[in-house]
């Protein structure tokens, strides 16, 4: 596991776009996408960089990690939506080629198994951006996961809920229920891409990067990983040994 650190989170997110299109440049890249703030900056940078200096996404496959159970199909904080309008609207990947997991499915289970196939036909994850929750989760796994788990529902904790309350009128409004890939799926991309910003995140990090590997900390199967940049801010750095 590789451990960057970096002064701010500005700094951060140039370093991530600098794994991230060195990916695409040796295209065609299956890329992993995450929706939460941190990797927002990122997003930016790539899209500056596909504006000013013709970094073409037009051979890329996206797959968002996660979506929200039961959000109607449009709804603006939906992860598919939140995608587009963060990032894949604003370079030249073909809209088809922006795939999530069906949070609207009738049925779920199927849904699940869906999108794991439609990962592996696309020849799998290159590259896989993840951000991380303040109990350690990565996509929707939250603590107790199964490190194996494949794409499935999962209920969120009323501290994800509230962690992302910010984005709704009220915590009422935030879906109880997602669909998200499993730490088994998410451990099968070629390079993990871990970003983190913030005190905030400065136990989930201590723990991920130095804590024993357990379900309870969802996060720290990167350790299992062959290909993990890490790649933090000061803050996030704090707590780590
Ligand atoms: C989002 C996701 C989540 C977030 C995590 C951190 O697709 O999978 O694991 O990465 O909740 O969110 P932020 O970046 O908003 O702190």
């Amino acid at each position: 596991m590789e451990i960057v650190i970096r002064p701010t989170p500005a700094d951060v997110a140039v370093t991530a776009a600098d794994i991230v299109a060195d990916h695409v440049r040796r295209g065609p890249a299956v890329l992993g996408l995450a929706t939460g703030s941190t990797p927002l900056a990122t997003y930016q940078e790539l899209i500056r960089r596909h504006r000013d200096e013709g970094l073409s996404f037009k051979d890329c496959v996206s797959f968002n990690l996660d979506e929200y159970v039961g959000l109607p199909k449009g709804h603006p904080e939906s992860y598919r939506e939140v995608i587009r309008k963060e990032f894949t609207s604003h370079v030249d990947i073909p809209d088809a080629k922006v795939e999530g997991p069906d949070g609207t499915a009738a049925d779920i289970a199927a849904e699940a198994t869906r999108y794991e196939e439609a990962i592996k036909a696309a020849g799998g994850v290159d590259v896989q951006l993840l951000g991380i929750g303040t109990d350690g989760h990565i996509g929707f796994n939250e603590p107790v996961s199964s490190l194996a788990s494949r794409t499935r529902i999962k209920t969120l904790t009323t501290q994800t809920r509230e962690d992302n309350a910010r984005f709704f009128a009220s915590i009422d409004e935030v879906p109880i229920h997602v669909l998200t890939q499993g730490l088994g799926t998410i451990s099968e991309a070629g390079h993990l891409l871990l970003l983190a910003t913030g005190e905030g995140k400065a136990e989930a990090i201590a723990a991920t990067v130095e804590g024993p590997v357990a379900a309870i900390n969802p996060a720290s199967v990167l350790q299992f990983h062959p290909h993990v940049t890490v790649v933090i801010d000061e803050a996030a750095a704090s707590q780590l040994r």
